[in-house]
């Protein structure tokens, strides 16, 4: 294990070189969800930049409703507050996904929209949220990263994986969590400057780029070939029955 493994807040601040992210870092030993501790801050304007950390959550939860489970001081969980943010809902989802596999580091990849897989398992996810508060329109960007996990059981056995697992060492998650702000600060800048950055790298880190997909859009069953990612509009699929159709996050799922 490294040194210090438990997270502390001036620990992770240590050496932080960015000026909005990580601004302000809080640590809970448990909490029910970070997403759900960081809303409490939104109608503070000040408090943009923040980031809350937890060693377990009671109450974690992933995309389209379902669970997300850590045993305790085995992730990283982590909730940042973008306050009146520029990008939009589907940009600021393309700018976390990068920002993790970059964090994580080769071989991470990008299943779309924000899945980071390593050797086709999932190492990583990222849960978006809104909330309209009296400060502004307030961004919750909730992400978790399998650090330390040894197996998987159940169904998740051959669908997920951890950093441990796949390189056979202990991260410093102290570590992690520093570089993970420092991405995010980094990639956020990238996309106000010019959003094509930001695709280019999606795209170069996506394993469906120029591979053919099967997706579930609105109840309904598409096939085609993956040939890019519109920030506003989703996926860019050539459809098998002829033409390109666009595909929200939000109502889109891939299963194949
Ligand atoms: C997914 O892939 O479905 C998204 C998972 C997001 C999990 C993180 S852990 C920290 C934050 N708090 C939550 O309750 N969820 C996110």
């Amino acid at each position: 294990m490294p040194p210090h493994d438990k997270l502390y807040p001036d620990l992770i601040s240590k050496g932080l070189n960015t000026s909005r992210i990580g601004s302000k870092v809080i640590v809970f030993g448990s909490a029910t969800s970070t997403n759900d501790i960081i809303a409490k801050y939104a109608d503070d304007a000040n408090n943009d930049g923040l980031a809350v950390f937890a060693e377990e959550q009671t109450q974690g939860r992933g995309r389209n409703g379902v669970k997300w489970l850590s045993s305790s001081s085995d992730s990283i969980l982590c909730s940042v507050l973008l306050m009146n943010e520029d990008s939009s809902s589907d940009l600021l989802s393309l700018i976390a996904a990068v920002a993790v596999a970059e964090t994580i580091g080769e071989p991470a990849t990008i299943k779309w929209p924000n899945d980071i897989l390593i050797n086709g398992k999932k190492v990583a996810g990222i849960l978006l949220e809104s909330k309209s508060t009296k400060a502004g329109g307030a961004y919750i960007l909730g992400i978790g990263i399998n650090c330390h996990q040894k197996k998987f059981s159940g169904e998740l056995e051959s669908t997920a994986t951890s950093i441990y697992i796949e390189r056979g060492n202990i991260c410093d998650r102290t570590i992690l969590c520093r570089r993970l702000l420092i991405e995010l600060e980094g990639w956020l800048e990238e996309a106000n400057n010019n959003a094509a950055v930001v695709i280019q790298a999606w795209q170069e880190l996506s394993t469906q780029l120029n591979h053919r997909i099967t997706l579930i859009h609105n109840k309904r069953k598409f096939s085609g070939t993956c040939v890019g990612v519109d920030p506003e509009k989703g996926l860019i699929v050539e459809l098998d029955r002829g033409g390109r159709q666009f595909f929200a996050a939000a109502q889109t799922s891939i299963v194949k």
